[in-house]
């Protein structure tokens, strides 16, 4: 299974609607590539983990590259094993906006530090758990 997490920071700000069609054609795209994942928002922030197929997957992470409405894009995780984080998912979404506490301060630390590529896949999969767990 190919693997891609990267961190992102939007260009513009998205309302609730904007992030609704953005989920929806992104759901509707993955179903039909047999791609899973989730998208983690905070404040500007993006979090995301493609995985499926290494074809499917690099075709729509070249399609998200070149969006305009985000930018900064850090890739944090490539990987071609193990198996799916979120096999139910087309693509799961948490807005981790309300939380103020030291889970959502390390995605904010992630974004800052300059150190990304430092970080493992397994404590990158470790923050994708805990806030699949917050919910
Ligand atoms: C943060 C972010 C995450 C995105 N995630 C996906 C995704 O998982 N799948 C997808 O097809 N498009 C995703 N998109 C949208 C793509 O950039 C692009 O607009 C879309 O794939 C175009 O779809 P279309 O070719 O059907 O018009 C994302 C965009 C952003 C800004």
């Amino acid at each position: 299974m190919y693997r891609i997490m990267y961190l992102s920071t939007a260009t513009v700000p998205f309302s609730d609607n904007e992030l609704e069609e953005l989920l929806e054609i992104a759901r509707k795209n993955n179903s039909e590539k047999e791609v899973t994942g989730l998208l983690i928002i905070k404040g500007r922030t993006f979090l995301q983990c493609l995985e499926g197929e290494k074809e499917n997957v690099l075709e729509i992470f070249e399609k998200i590259k070149k969006d305009e409405r985000h930018d900064s894009i850090i890739e944090l995780i490539e990987e071609d094993e193990g198996t799916r984080y979120f096999p139910d998912w087309s693509m799961g979404y948490k807005n981790i906006n309300h939380l103020d506490d030291v889970k959502s301060q390390k995605l904010t630390d992630y974004t800052n530090s300059n150190n990304a590529h430092k970080f493992s896949s397994d404590d990158i999969s470790e923050i994708f758990k805990e806030f699949v767990e917050i919910s």
